[in-house]
Parts: C-alpha cells; sequence; structure tokens
C-alpha cells in the first residue's frame, strides 16, 4: 500500500526469456525458479511494500554464481533485487520492477574465526545470531544485534547499515566491517578495505557499500571486527510515570557518565504489549527504560544507574533483573514488541527517526500533537540512547490510510526540525524515499545518484530503492 509508487522500468519478455535461458545454461535450471508459486516466497519483506511479479529467483550457492547472474542480467537488460533473510522493513529486498530476485541465503558458511587477530570472515546468508553463538563460544563478541536477530541474516544487515539495542556503546554494522568482498552489475568481483585494525588506504568504499541497500553491489563475503566477549552483563528496569519524564532520565543517565550497552524506552502502550507477552510490570508504570551494562565494573555501573534514575522526576521504582532468566525474559518481550504491537490493530507502520537524545521529550511531544492532528494512533519505543524512537502508527479501517500518510509526513518535518534524521536502522528504501528530500538537498542527492550511475550505469540493481520519483510503475 504505497503512497507513491517507484517509478522503474520493466524488463521486457524477450529480455526475460533470455535471461531464464542463459542462467539455466550457466548455473543450471535447479538454481533458477520460475514457478509463480515458488518466486511469490521472495517478493515480500518485512514492510507493507508491494512487490511487481517475481520473474525469476535466482538461488546462489557461491560467489562465482552472484556474478554470473549480474553478468547476464545485465548483458539481457533485466533489473536484480538482491536479498539475504528478507527481514528488512522498508522494501529493500522487494523485487519492485520484477525481473531477478538474486537469494544468497545459501551463502550461509562462517569462513573463519581468527582469534589472534579478532575477526571473522562470513558470507552474507549466515544468521545474525548464528554468528553471535558462534563468537562467543570462543570468548569473543560481535555487537550488533537487530531485534530480528534469529532469522535476520548479515548480508541485508550490511546492506541497510543495521542497528539494534546495542548500538550506544557499540556502534552500528558499518562500525564492524572491515573489508567486503562484493559483486558489480555485469559480474566484477572487487576485494575492499582490509583486515587490520588500521587502515586508510584510498577512498573508504568499504563504508560506502554498507548501508548502500543493495543498490551498489552485491556482498558476497564480509571480514568482521570481533572484540573479546564481555566478562559480565547487568539489567535494570527503571520505570515511570510517564514517558516524557522517561526521556529526562535517558539525559541525566548519559550525563552521569555511565555508558550503559543499551538505553531501550518503551512508552506506557508498548508497555501495555510487554505485559501482554507475560512480563509482569508494576502498573502504576506509564513507562520504562531497560538499561543494560557490560564489562568489569557492570555491578557498579548499575547501581549508579539506578541512583541516577532514582532522583529523576517520575520515578516510581528502579530494579535490577535478578538472574539470567528474568533478563532473558525481559529481552523476549522487547525483541518481540514489533510483533506483539502489530496485534494492537490491523495495520501497523514503524517509523525509525532519530534526534538529539536530548530532544527526545520533544520528539515525544510532537508526536502526541500529530495524533492529536491526524486522528490516528501511535505508540512510541526504541533505543532512547541513540535518540532512535519506533513510533509506530496503527490503524483498522483502511479508510484511515490518508490520515496515516500524512501523520507520517508530518512526523518526517518534526523530526528533520529538531535537527534528526529520518531513518537510523532500517534504510530509506521504498517507504521513506518520498521523504528524502525533507533531510538532503538537491546536490546532495544529485552527487549520490551519480555514484550509483559509476556503480550501476544501466540502473538495473535494486532499482526504485532510496531515491524519490514522482512517477507510477506499470504492474
Ligand atoms: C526494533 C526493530 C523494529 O528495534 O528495529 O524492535
Ligand atoms: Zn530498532
Amino acid at each position: 500500500m504505497l503512497l507513491r509508487a517507484p517509478d522503474v522500468r520493466l524488463p521486457t519478455r524477450a529480455a526475460l526469456d533470455r535471461a531464464r535461458l542463459e542462467l539455466e545454461r550457466r548455473l543450471g535450471p535447479s538454481r533458477v525458479l520460475t514457478a509463480p508459486e515458488a518466486c511469490a516466497s521472495y517478493a515480500h519483506d518485512d514492510s507493507d511494500v508491494e512487490s511487481c511479479p517475481v520473474d525469476m529467483v535466482v538461488l546462489a550457492e557461491s560467489a562465482a554464481d552472484v556474478a554470473v547472474t549480474l553478468e547476464i542480467a545485465e548483458a539481457c537488460e533485466v533489473p536484480v533485487t538482491p536479498r539475504a533473510g528478507g527481514t528488512g522493513r522498508t522494501g529493500g529486498a522487494v523485487p519492485v520492477a520484477g525481473g531477478i530476485v538474486l537469494a544468497t541465503h545459501k551463502l550461509a558458511r562462517i569462513k573463519e574465526i581468527d582469534r589472534a587477530n579478532l575477526v571473522a570472515v562470513v558470507e552474507p546468508g549466515v544468521v545474525t545470531g548464528e554468528l553471535h553463538a558462534a563468537v562467543e563460544a570462543e570468548g569473543l563478541f560481535y555487537a550488533p544485534d537487530p531485534n530480528s536477530l534469529d532469522s535476520c541474516m548479515l548480508g541485508g544487515n550490511l546492506a541497510e547499515n543495521a542497528g539494534g539495542p546495542r548500538a550506544f556503546k557499540y556502534g552500528v554494522t558499518r562500525d564492524w566491517v572491515l573489508g567486503l568482498e562484493a559483486c558489480l552489475m555485469g559480474g566484477r568481483v572487487l576485494r575492499t578495505g582490509k583486515r587490520t585494525v588500521k587502515g586508510v588506504t584510498g577512498y573508504d568504499v568499504t563504508a560506502l557499500l554498507v548501508g548502500s541497500e543493495g543498490t551498489l553491489a552485491v556482498f558476497t563475503e564480509a571480514t568482521l571486527r570481533l572484540v573479546p566477549r564481555p566478562p559480565a552483563v547487568a539489567t535494570a528496569l527503571a520505570l515511570f510515570s510517564d514517558v516524557k519524564l522517561a526521556a529526562g532520565a535517558v539525559t541525566a543517565i548519559v550525563a552521569a557518565g555511565v555508558v550503559p550497552r543499551c538505553l531501550e524506552m518503551l512508552d506506557a502502550a508498548s508497555l501495555q504489549a510487554v505485559r501482554a507477552a507475560g512480563v509482569a510490570i508494576d502498573l502504576r508504570a506509564g513507562a520504562m527504560l531497560l538499561v543494560e551494562v557490560d564489562g568489569d565494573a557492570a555491578e557498579a555501573a548499575l547501581m549508579r544507574v539506578g541512583e541516577v534514575a532514582s532522583a529523576c522526576a517520575g520515578c516510581v521504582d528502579v530494579l535490577a533483573a535478578q538472574d539470567a532468566g528474568q533478563r532473558d525474559r525481559l529481552w523476549a518481550a522487547r525483541r518481540m514488541l514489533s510483533t506483539a504491537t502489530r496485534k494492537l490493530a490491523r495495520h501497523k507502520l514503524s517509523e525509525d527517526v532519530v534526534v538529539p537524545r536530548s530532544r527526545i521529550a520533544e520528539l515525544l511531544e510532537r508526536t502526541d500533537g500529530i495524533g492529536e492532528a491526524t486522528g490516528v494512533r501511535h505508540l512510541s519505543y526504541g533505543h532512547a540512547g541513540d535518540g532512535n524512537l519506533h513510533v509506530n502508527f496503527l490503524w483498522d479501517d483502511d479508510a484511515e490510510r490518508p490520515a496515516v500518510d500524512r501523520a507520517i509526513g508530518m512526523l518526517m518535518r518534526a523530526t528533520v526540525e529538531l535537527g534528526g534524521t529520518l531513518t537510523g536502522e532500517h534504510g530509506i528504501g521504498v517507504s521513506k524515499a518520498q521523504y528524502l528530500a525533507l533531510e538532503q538537498s538537491e546536490g546532495l542527492i544529485a552527487l549520490q545518484q551519480s555514484i550509483k550511475r559509476v556503480f550501476d550505469p544501466s540502473g538495473l540493481l535494486n532499482p526504485g530503492k532510496i531515491f524519490p520519483s514522482g512517477g507510477h510503475r506499470a504492474c
């Protein structure tokens, strides 16, 4: 259900037939799906972005398969949409121009965990949670932890520069990528970056490719940075009467010099969803901060967080998680929030705007105003330490959709006015392309489109993403 569909060129039937025959010849028919029912399950991600029918799916099993697919796609002038776990939130993996979906989930090897150099070499189809488990078993740690970590894959994390609750202390995916093997449209394979701690040779093409939303290249391997596994972790809940007062405590905790690894905030409606998931939370609480610290001095840091939070206006209680079981239940409820809040209405759209953290209370104020002006229900939770809030709009009746679109537009404008940015972790994709010009100048958008043309002159790699368009597609 799109307000404005991307303006993309669809492949001709003759081009599709040529591409299919050539792919089947070079890769073998078993790696090329063409039955509509088989292709349909590769048409969607975790957004409401509409797909064009998928003409064929390549199940790549090696970097060579990826290169062959991109060579044939360019020669036959057929668009390609790369895909790993398909859990994205903004349509990055949705084939809005039809053509080929290039599925990389079968490239799923952890090729190396190098303890001496604190490096892991992985393929794009590795499930993020599986990498966590593998490196933690070796006493090591890979910090990026999108909440879908049990199903999302590193290829998508890299493409979207995914974040997660631990970004407050440890940064986002890009901060953990040392180097890449990536395949360009046409089939040229490039290695970028390094596997050393330092390295400033040439432009930072690795950083450019991470977060490029599948529009510049397809990843076939990544070299990731690791750190020693933190020796201890401690978690606390700080309960507040009101979410704007909880926002004040976020600033106070940061100002006190504590660096929690996670500093999450939930408003009253989100708390209700957590309670409904079976976690008992004091009924006096109208908001919650979930604070987690790690390292040698975790217990002392948690005490300090408790002191600071207790002294803040509106604090109802501060509770330390008593054991690993309680901690796991809390995180399970937090990680499920996106799914749990989906049950609150027939439709839901979740944004991931970011403002300077000292302005979260203002953003919440503005969000309430937007709810009043448009009549659209909303709730907010998210990574308050990063100023990154998931503002969710909920509605039941399709007739409310224009009001929801108005509300989203108002939220985007408010975010930019508060000195913020449209997306902190889910990317622009299709969903937010129409708002790009609110944040970025015409010149900057044009520069990025020129970069896109250098990597992909024919515009066939993941078309319809990031950049706004005025037209309507034909399918
Ligand atoms: C979360 C996802 C939606 O934080 O980013 O739950
Ligand atoms: Zn998030």
